[in-house]
């Protein structure tokens, strides 16, 4: 009983790049996101507008969200997690408006330099500036399956967090396993918690494979019905204040184990393992099973 189809959301040029030692060149980046357009994907995460000194990597946010050629099709993405990054992403008419925060505290600070309870409001204002401008907002919730600095997270406190952020206009929560901690008896555990407050369809799973547990999770959460998740492509990626955070689960990876499922995506592994021999040119060698095939024929 697994769903027909699935949305694959890409956060390589974000949550990917984000974590890279290498500092990718803004024409670079752009030259990769419009072949990722053409690949068939419907979401992309093209950049953050955090503050520069905190991550150096997207420090070109602007100039990336602004010269990309924009594909009808796609919606385009980016992390904010302030009013001034609001303003920064609104100038380049970013389609989506992605706000985070963390179900630790210690992980929020090290993130944010706020509190949980001081982050909210912040972001409640971000969320109906966005939605005043007639943008999706999309909200992640960190750390939910482990942190590094606390170890567990009580379930409780993500329900109330996710709660916070639909109230406040929210129009999907993306879940995340920051550090790739996750296992897949804990997952079917959570997700059988927060299904019981919110729609299925309201949440996406953020899975990092840091473990090489991220399919195995991804399998429960389509038991549970979720059809929403977000990958990077060749396995890129990782939070720099997560200590221990590495690659997200590789969208080529995703792909190949979905496809041969029967399960719908609408893209192209082909285009999408194109777009990693590219990228690859720029940063450490990528770790998906898919690339380490094509890299071992080579
Ligand atoms: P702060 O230092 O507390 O900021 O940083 P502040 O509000 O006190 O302002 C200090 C200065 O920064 C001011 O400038 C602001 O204007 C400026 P000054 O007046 O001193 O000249 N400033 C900004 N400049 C540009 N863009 C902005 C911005 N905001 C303030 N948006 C802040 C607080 C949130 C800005 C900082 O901590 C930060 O940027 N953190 C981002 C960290 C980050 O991006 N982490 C990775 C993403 S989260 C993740 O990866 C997890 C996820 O993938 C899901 C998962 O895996 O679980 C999403
Ligand atoms: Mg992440």
């Amino acid at each position: 009983n697994f769903p027909n189809k699935v949305k694959i959301n890409e956060v390589g040029p974000r949550d990917g790049l984000q974590n890279e030692a290498e500092l990718v060149p803004a024409a670079a980046k752009i030259d990769w996101i419009n072949m990722l357009s053409e690949t068939g994907a419907s979401y992309i995460e093209v950049s953050s507008f955090v503050h520069p000194d905190w991550i150096p990597q997207l420090k070109d946010a602007t100039e990336v969200a602004k010269k990309i050629k924009r594909n009808p099709d796609v919606t385009y993405a980016a992390l904010v997690p302030n009013n001034k990054g609001l303003d920064r992403a609104l100038e380049v008419n970013v389609d989506e408006i992605c706000l985070f925060l963390s179900a630790s505290e210690t992980h929020n600070k090290n993130n944010i330099n706020k509190t949980i309870d001081q982050t909210l409001p912040i972001i409640e204002n971000v969320s109906s500036k966005a939605k005043e401008s007639n943008k999706q907002v999309r909200g992640y919730v960190s750390t939910v399956f482990g942190c590094p600095y606390e170890g567990d997270i009580d379930v409780e406190k993500v329900i109330s967090i996710c709660d916070r952020l639909f109230t406040m206009g929210v129009d999907e929560i993306s879940i995340g396993d920051t550090i790739g901690v996750a296992d897949p008896v804990q997952v079917d555990k959570v997700l059988t918690k927060l299904l019981k407050y919110f729609p299925k369809d309201k949440l996406a799973m953020h899975f990092h494979d840091t473990r090489g547990t991220a399919l195995a999770n991804v399998l429960v959460s389509l038991n549970h019905g979720i059809t929403n998740f977000d990958s990077a492509v060749g396995g890129l990626g990782g939070c720099p204040y997560a200590k221990g955070a590495s690659g997200n689960l590789a969208t080529d990876d995703l792909l190949y184990m979905l496809h041969r499922m029967g399960i719908e995506t609408g893209m192209n592994i082909d285009k999408v393992i194109e777009s990693a021999l590219y990228i690859e040119n720029y940063v450490s060698s990528l770790s998906s099973h898919q690339m380490k095939i094509i890299n071992s024929e080579r």
